[in-house]
């Protein structure tokens, strides 16, 4: 289980909305400007006054390092200047998933109201400093963000339960092969009519009602499909169905690839390959898989969604 990273404005509700969500999926809270207050027995207007922004920085960084190290699992408000270092970002994301509750100008300046306890937006007219630092900041928090929550219309309760949810849903990829994307056109006999579109809208439906969050890739490149594997690795990604295609039956470095990211990984081949050509009954990926389907057209896919539901409930 990784930490639910909150990621966002000033005033967008990390905190109050945090909170929630540890308290619904009973897990322990952080909120890293409540740390730095604690720990330096300041506010956050007081450190920025006697040490400047520049400092303020580094404890947050030195914070980051702190929570990357814990043992459970925690919901993590930080504050809205956090991801402005990318080692901080990229620390806590080793272990969280970022979740950016993105509130538009109108409700940050509606919810930070007269409280002024944020340095950034004391002196001049609040609701320009709000505009023009949301412009700076949007890029950053969309780079980051594994989901994008927008709050504009929702109130604390609402987003802490569909966030406590959508936090929960373990994240599958279905990774398609080689002449994959010309399914429905070449040997129909063998693949079937549908298009691999048609195949995919099918396997995200079922993989929604299931549960998951889903999504799909299809190339002809091995680089590509390596490069895409490693991504799910950084991604977090709970689990992979892979129909690699011809790379199935030679290539060691898509193989190798599947055995360093360790993340489950189900093999599916529409048509029975053991049935086939001689050079078609090895696989060299399937040893480092988790199982192989073959044999079963399409419904292979959705085979897989329940094996990797079953895998990734134990
Ligand atoms: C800041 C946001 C604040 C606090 C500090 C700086 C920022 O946290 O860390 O005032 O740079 O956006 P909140 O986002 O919780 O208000």
């Amino acid at each position: 289980m990784k930490n639910i990273v909150l990621i966002g404005f000033m005033g967008c509700g990390k905190t109050s909305i945090g909170k929630k969500i540890a308290e619904i999926l009973n897990m322990d809270f952080v909120d890293t400007d409540e740390k730095i207050i604690q720990k330096m027995g300041m506010s956050i207007n007081e450190i920025f006054k006697k040490y400047g922004e520049e400092y303020f920085r580094e404890l947050e960084s030195m914070l980051c390092e702190q929570i990357a190290e814990s043992k459970v699992p925690l919901v993590i408000a930080t504050g809205g200047g956090i991801i402005k270092n990318s080692d901080n970002a990229e620390l806590l994301k080793e272990n969280g998933k970022f979740i950016y509750l993105e509130a538009n100008a109108d409700k940050i300046y509606e919810n930070i109201g007269d409280d002024d306890t944020r340095p950034l937006l004391m002196g001049g007219d609040k609701r320009i400093t709000i505009e023009r630092l949301l412009d700076e900041r949007i890029p950053m928090y969309y780079e980051y963000a594994d989901i994008i929550f927008n709050t504009n219309d929702k109130n604390v309760e609402e987003c802490a339960e569909e966030l406590a949810e959508i936090a929960m849903k373990k994240s599958i990829r279905l990774v398609n092969g080689p002449n994959l994307n010309f399914t429905g056109i070449r040997e129909k006999g063998i693949y079937g009519s549908r298009t691999l579109s048609d195949i995919e809208d099918t396997v995200m439906e079922k993989a929604e009602k299931l549960g998951f969050e889903i999504e799909c890739f299809q190339s002809n490149y091995e680089g590509e499909i390596i490069d895409y594997l490693q991504k799910c690795y950084f991604d977090g990604i709970d689990g992979i169905i892979l129909n690699p295609g011809a790379y199935t039956h030679y290539s060691y470095a898509v193989r190798d690839a599947i055995a360093s990211v360790s993340i489950p990984v189900v093999e599916v081949h529409m048509s029975n390959i053991h049935k086939r050509e001689e050079f078609r009954h090895t696989s060299v990926t399937a040893p480092v898989c988790e199982g192989q389907i073959c044999g079963f057209g399409e419904f292979g896919y959705i085979m897989a969604l329940y094996a990797l539901k079953n895998l990734l409930e134990k």
